[in-house]
């Protein structure tokens, strides 16, 4: 197949498309802006003949429908991602997630290409500490943020331009990804630079807040999975029961890079913050045959900071501004 994979120079897009090189024949074209949070480098190593990059916005409907014309398959990872950005301005993430969305799907839609919308469990709003239940397919839209909000209206779109106009699309909800080729703005791996650097980690509030972690290999899987056989139209939540409060997180980082356990501090808490994510990926398993590879978070993420260990000329270039940006919030 030819896909195109939008946001390929992101986390997660980057590491699904060495994932997709590594494990298939697929050809690959990646449409990415390149925003602060792209990354070249990220997809450095790639042979030339099975991953072609294009700069570009997926708002943009004149490159976008010659890419989709063009390809078998889209997987669409682009977006903007940060929680904490979303707050301070959200006009990007409208313009990127809702319009962008938008205008892949009308490509999609003209020239009759599979589609694949990459989505987040944050369109579900949190779960109580204590809450027995997790989420599923079923569990309604209560979306808490700018950022979870024009998550959770691309996903409402793409059902949309499935049930309207018949495009051959599916949507799968994943929880938090770890792993190599993440931004050091985001949680995980700011501590752990942190920490090389010299710098205490910082806690939001008394760290009680829970998310599922999933290595960001096993999130590809899954995807290429749905992709080789998931249902059109139907959704998938991918999870690998990968429960953690940030207080035990922070604490795992430090006795892992051989430093005290509580060598960190609290910071306020961030507005709005949620809870608890939990995911409930039965249908993915049961359905679909999908199994998660990394299963001891303890150990995929010793290898998380080899790799941000091994990787310093990676992330280095961007990480006296983010933590300049986080100073002047106080956090
Ligand atoms: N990070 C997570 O834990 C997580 C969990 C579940 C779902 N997701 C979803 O996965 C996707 C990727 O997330 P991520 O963490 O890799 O994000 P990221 O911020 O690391 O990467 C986003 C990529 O999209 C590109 N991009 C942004 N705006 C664009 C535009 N207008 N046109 C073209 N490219 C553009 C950026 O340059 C960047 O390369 C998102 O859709 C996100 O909602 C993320």
């Amino acid at each position: 197949m030819r896909l195109l994979v939008t946001g390929g120079a992101g986390f997660i897009g980057s590491n699904f498309v060495h994932h997709v090189v590594e494990h298939t024949d697929h050809h690959v074209t990646v449409l990415d802006k390149l925003t602060y949070a792209g990354n070249r480098a990220s997809l450095d190593g790639l042979p030339e003949d099975r991953v072609a990059f294009v700069q570009g916005d997926i708002a943009d409907a004149a490159v976008v429908d010659t890419l989709v014309a063009d390809a078998d398959a889209v997987v669409h990872y682009a977006a903007e991602s940060h929680n904490d950005n979303s707050l301070d301005d959200p006009r990007p993430f409208l313009d990127t997630n809702i319009i962008g969305t938008y205008t892949l799907l009308e490509a999609a839609r003209r020239h009759d290409v599979r589609f694949h919308h990459i989505s987040t469990d944050e369109v579900y709003g949190d779960l109580e500490l204590d809450d027995p239940e997790r989420f599923t397919e079923k569990t309604p839209y209560n979306p808490s943020s700018p950022y979870s909000s024009t998550k959770a209206g691309s996903d409402l779109l793409v059902r949309a331009w499935v049930r309207s106009f018949g495009v051959r699309a599916t949507i799968s909800n994943c929880s938090n990804n770890y792993g190599p080729y993440q931004h050091i703005e985001k949680f995980i791996p700011r501590q752990i630079t942190n920490v090389i650097r010299g710098i205490r980690p910082k806690l939001y509030g008394k760290g009680e807040n829970v998310r599922d972690w999933i290595h960001a290999d096993d999130h590809s899987s899954a995807v290429l999975t749905i992709l080789e056989k998931g249902e059109i139209g139907q959704t998938y939540l991918i999870g690998a029961d990968g429960e953690q409060n940030n207080k035990d997180v922070v604490e795992l980082i430090l006795e892992l890079m051989g430093q005290p356990r509580d060598a960190y501090d609290h910071v306020a808490d961030r507005p709005g913050h949620d809870l608890r994510y939990a995911i409930d990926s039965t249908r993915l398993r049961t359905e679909l045959g999908w199994q998660p590879k990394y299963r001891d978070f303890r150990s995929g993420l010793a290898a998380t900071i080899e790799w941000y260990r091994d990787n310093e000329a990676w992330w280095a270039p961007a990480k006296d501004a983010t933590e300049a940006f986080y100073a002047s919030k106080g956090q």
